[in-house]
């Protein structure tokens, strides 16, 4: 399918403070957009950004119809700008959309509009070190009815912006003892809007305890670790890297896979099985409690600098002598800069013959 192209007549561009991007709060010129109905996808086209309008019975906002992305384009030291697996957040947000009951986007099309799109507003990448255009693909149901069941009609919209590191300091994570994320069938394994809304009340609550984020453990025993509040975690321990598994309650985070893939291509041992709280508390006790580190788009790769779990506070080495976390980081953060060389494919540089007016 064609994407039809309307140019925003001015940029708001010149207002950005560049040196101070806090983020999430500064949305760059364009957007892409496509409806569906009738059983098809219609009509993509990127516009100048603008608000929705939208009906107060839209479904999306009643009934949770709604997935989205995070993703993160760059600019190479040469100028080029870059997607980093945009295949595989395509395919993601359609098996996000399974699980939703709503219409798969075709991936192609997907990486086409998100070229488009950013070689457009390619001006809005920031090159400050840990700095990216952060790209939000995201669909919602948009059929304006009372009543639980699928909605007929979907709009699907990409918008960027450009952002500063997501956590500007180490986190601490509370392991969360009384709420849930997700149970075993559930929707923890889909980007899906409603799984962030229940996680809200629980954070607020570990954040009252002096904590900035969850540790989530599983919804039957509160024993095996899933993820944190934004990200998939990591732990180094004995000189071992420990994940837990894809089990169908967590988020099969892209990070998470790069940093997988990245370490077992260096011939460091990456185990992914079901880790339990107590094995990290043990591990603290023992000493070889060497690092935990969290994994996601928006937060890359940031360090966890303690770790509360009922009465104990587990604080861990100091970030100077983590080994793992910033070499992972520094092989992404190249990957996005174009100074380490992509042996896996995964960087997407955007072509000047992408730009079609
Ligand atoms: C991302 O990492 O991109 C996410 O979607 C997480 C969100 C909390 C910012």
């Amino acid at each position: 399918m064609d994407i039809k192209i309307t140019k925003s007549l001015t940029s708001r561009l010149p207002e950005v403070d560049f040196d101070n991007l806090p983020f999430g709060r500064t949305f760059s010129d364009h957007m892409f957009v496509c409806d569906y109905y009738d059983g098809a996808w219609h009509n993509p086209r990127i516009e100048p950004f603008h608000n929705l309008s939208l009906h107060p019975a839209t479904m999306a906002l009643h009934y949770g119809q709604a997935i989205f992305e995070g993703m993160k384009a760059s600019i190479t030291n040469d100028g080029t700008p870059m997607l980093f697996r945009p295949e595989r957040h395509a395919h993601r947000l359609n098996q996000s959309a399974v699980r939703l009951c709503m219409p798969q986007f075709p991936e192609d099309l997907f990486v086409d509009a998100l070229c488009k799109l950013v070689n457009i507003d390619q001006g809005w990448i920031p090159q400050a070190a840990g700095s990216a255009l952060y790209v939000r693909p995201t669909m919602i149901a948009t059929d304006e009815f009372i009543g639980v069941k699928p909605s007929q009609s979907y709009k699907f919209f990409i918008f960027t912006g450009p952002v500063g590191p997501y956590y500007t300091k180490p986190v601490s994570l509370w392991a969360e003892t009384t709420y849930i994320r997700a149970a075993m069938g559930g929707t923890g394994a889909a980007k899906a809007a409603g799984n962030y809304a229940g996680a809200l009340y629980p954070a607020q609550l570990a954040q009252e305890r002096g904590f900035d984020q969850l540790l989530w453990l599983d919804a039957k025993e509160f024993k095996y670790i899933q993820e944190s509040g934004t990200m998939n975690v990591f732990f180094v321990i004995n000189e071992k890297v420990i994940t837990p598994p894809l089990s169908g309650t967590i988020l099969d985070g892209v990070t998470r896979d790069s940093i997988i893939q990245i370490l077992r291509s260096e011939g460091i041992t990456v185990e992914e099985y079901p880790i339990t709280i107590d094995e990290v508390v043990q591990a603290y006790h023992d000493g070889t409690l060497q690092e935990a580190f969290g994994a996601g788009t928006a937060a890359v790769v940031s360090h966890v600098s303690e770790i509360g779990y009922k009465d104990l506070v587990m604080v861990l080495p100091p970030v100077s002598e983590r080994k793992i976390a910033p070499h992972v980081k520094a092989v992404i953060d190249g990957l996005r800069a174009g100074t380490v060389a992509d042996k896996w494919g995964w960087t997407m540089p955007i072509m000047a013959e992408e730009m079609v007016s």
